[in-house]
């Protein structure tokens, strides 16, 4: 079965750095709780910049890292669930910006914190269609959460924090790729209403989000080990949905695997939902720590409910 490979990554955040200590002036909380509870140190929050803004400059350094034309991009999708608006697609605008060609499909994918995994998918299953004219596809997570969140409520504004990063991605027979994904109509654990509802700002119960992301992960690498074949010990590097230290760290030591192998940023970042996987994976290219031969397990969770495990070959 083709496989798919990505061959360049990029990153892009806002300008404005928010440390802990900024949310002890606007609710009762402190770095201490955040920093013991969350493993988070700072965010960034979009001042000026729009979401696909964010999209566009991430693509263009993907596009340079890959040393690629945007005229020979075939297939351009986004994860996100904060699209400056619902139509046009953040996909859309971002076919725009950086000048894709007009006869290819951009389109959004909503599934929160999973949205790389399910976009993988998608592109994975789309470049092997005799529609795509061009060799190569252009996955981008993205999320402006600073958008939705409540500055007053303690329990989420905390969490999150904007930014986005881009793959570039070509079918390949050298390559393995494998994924399976999951969802439940869940909107008490986590929400974000949309247009017409009085309440703008994301809800989320912390707990029952934590419970069924352990529960995700653990499921998530279990299954990929029985379906690939590939044990876990072979994995080089678990590139987790950064969400908290805790939920990570359970995973790691109840599957008694590497820590050094489950890479970590969410102290500088904080939770980006649809951007946590793709940032993720492009430190780990800029560090090169995805070299040729590097076997990856990526895991998401987040709203819907949903979850997403993908094998990777670089
Ligand atoms: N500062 C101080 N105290 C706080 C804060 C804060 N920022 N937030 C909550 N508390 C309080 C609570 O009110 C509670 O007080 P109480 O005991 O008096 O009621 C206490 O701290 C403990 O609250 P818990 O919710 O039990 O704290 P917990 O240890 O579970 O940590 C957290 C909360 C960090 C949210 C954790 O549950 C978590 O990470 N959950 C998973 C979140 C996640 O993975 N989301 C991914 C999906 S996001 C998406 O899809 C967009």
């Amino acid at each position: 079965m083709q496989g798919i490979q990505i061959i360049g990554m990029g990153k892009a955040l806002p300008a404005r750095r928010v440390e802990n200590e900024a949310f002890t002036q606007m609710v009762e909380t402190s770095d201490e709780w955040i920093r013991s509870r969350t493993g988070i140190q700072s965010r960034y929050f979009c001042k000026e910049e729009r979401q696909m803004d964010l999209c566009a400059e991430a693509a263009r350094k993907a596009l340079a890292n890959a040393g690629v034309c945007p005229e020979e991009i075939g297939l351009c999708v986004v994860a996100t669930i904060t699209p400056d608006y619902h139509t046009p697609s953040s996909a859309c605008m971002v076919q725009k910006l950086i000048g894709l060609p007009e006869d290819i499909p951009a389109f959004d994918i909503n599934a929160a914190c999973s949205g790389f995994v399910y976009g993988l998918e998608v592109v994975s299953c789309m470049l092997g269609s005799d529609a795509l004219k061009r060799p190569y596809a252009l996955l981008i997570g993205a999320e402006k959460l600073s958008r939705i969140m409540n500055l007053q409520d303690r329990s989420t504004c905390v969490l999150f924090g904007d930014g986005a990063a881009a793959a570039v991605i070509r079918p390949s027979d050298a390559h393995r790729f494998f994924c399976r994904l999951g969802s439940q109509g869940n909107a008490e654990a986590l929400n974000a209403p949309g247009a017409g509802y009085p309440e703008l700002y994301i809800h989320m119960d912390g707990r029952k989000v934590f419970q069924f992301a352990v529960h995700a992960m653990e499921n998530g690498i279990r299954l990929l080990a029985k379906e690939t074949g590939v044990s876990p010990d072979e994995v080089d590097q678990f590139i987790c949905h950064q969400a908290n230290e805790r939920i990570i760290r359970h995973v790691q030591k109840k599957l008694k695997l590497p820590v050094e192998r489950f890479f970590m940023n969410l102290d500088q970042y904080g939770n980006t939902s649809g951007a946590s996987i793709p940032i993720a994976m492009a430190e780990l290219m800029e560090k090169g720590q995805l070299k040729p031969g590097t076997k990856a397990f990526c895991l998401g969770f987040g709203g819907g409910l949903t979850w997403g495990a993908a094998y990777l070959e670089f």
